[in-house]
C-alpha cells in the first residue's frame, strides 16, 4: 500500500475546490483502488465540501480516498479563538499533517507543541502525518507515519525544485531506525515526472505531495502510477 498525500497548503477557494474535485473524480480509480491510499489535505474550509462530494459520487466506499488536515490547534479546547481542534475535527478527517518545516518557519511551531498536537490528535481517533525536516528532528512515541521533508527540497508552490535523490531518502530511513510498522513518507518537489522513481523504492511508503497536487490532472498522474 502507497500513500499518496495531497498538501494543498494556502491555495484554492471554494469553486476552485468544486472544479478540482469534480475533475478528479471523474478519473478510474478499479485498477489502484487496492494499491493505494490517497489522503487529501485541503485548507480546513473545504473539508466539510470535499467529503461530501465525495460520498455524493454514491461510491464513496470504494474509493481510495480520505480527508485530512493540515494542522489542528495544541489545545484542547475552550477560549483559543480561531482555533481548530482535534475535538473539532474529530468525524470529519481521518489524517493530520503535525511539524510541516513550514508551521515549524512562520508559526514557530516548536518540539512541544508539536507533541501536544499528535497527543491531541491521537486522542481524537486522528492519523497524526507528523512531518520531519531531517533525522534530527524529535519523533513522537506511537508514531506510525513520519514525512522526511527536506527544506531545500520543497518547492516554491509549482512542484518542481530541488528533490531529494532517492539514495539520500534511503539513507535517512535506515538513520532513523524506524520500526517495520512504521510508514516512512517523503515530500519535497514530487510531481508526475518523478513520482515513480520514488514510489518504486520499497522502502518508501508514499508521497507528500504540494505543488503539484494542486492540479487534478497531474495528481491523477502520481496516484496512478503505482
Ligand atoms: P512541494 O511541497 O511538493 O510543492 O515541494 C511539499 C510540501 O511541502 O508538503
Amino acid at each position: 500500500m502507497k500513500y499518496i498525500i495531497a498538501n494543498w497548503k494556502a491555495n484554492k477557494n471554494i469553486d476552485q475546490v468544486k472544479d478540482w474535485i469534480d475533475l478528479f473524480l471523474k478519473n478510474d480509480f478499479n485498477r489502484i483502488k487496492n494499491k493505494i491510499q490517497i489522503i487529501i489535505c485541503p485548507p480546513f474550509p473545504f473539508i466539510y465540501l470535499l467529503k461530501k462530494m465525495i460520498v455524493e459520487t454514491g461510491h464513496a466506499p470504494s474509493l481510495p480516498i480520505k480527508i485530512g488536515a493540515q494542522d489542528l490547534s495544541q489545545f484542547e479546547s475552550g477560549t483559543y479563538t480561531g482555533e481548530v481542534t482535534a475535538k473539532t475535527l474529530s468525524g470529519l478527517i481521518n489524517y493530520v499533517i503535525i511539524g510541516h518545516s513550514e508551521r515549524r518557519k512562520h508559526f514557530n511551531e516548536n518540539t512541544k507543541a508539536l507533541f501536544e498536537k499528535f497527543v491531541l490528535a491521537k486522542k481524537n481517533r486522528i492519523e497524526p502525518l507528523f512531518c520531519i525536516r531531517n533525522e534530527k528532528d524529535p519523533l513522537p512515541l506511537q508514531i506510525k507515519f513520519v514525512v522526511y521533508e527536506p527544506v531545500y527540497a520543497i518547492s516554491n508552490g509549482t512542484g518542481q525544485g530541488n528533490n531529494e535523490p532517492l539514495e539520500k531518502v534511503l539513507r535517512i530511513r535506515k538513520i532513523l531506525k524506524l520500526a517495520n510498522s512504521v510508514q516512512f513518507i517523503y515530500g519535497g518537489s514530487v510531481n508526475d515526472e518523478n513520482a515513480t522513481y520514488y514510489l518504486k523504492a520499497g522502502e518508501i511508503d508514499g508521497v507528500l505531495v504540494g505543488g503539484a497536487s494542486l492540479n487534478p490532472d497531474k495528481f491523477y498522474k502520481i496516484v496512478s502510477c503505482v
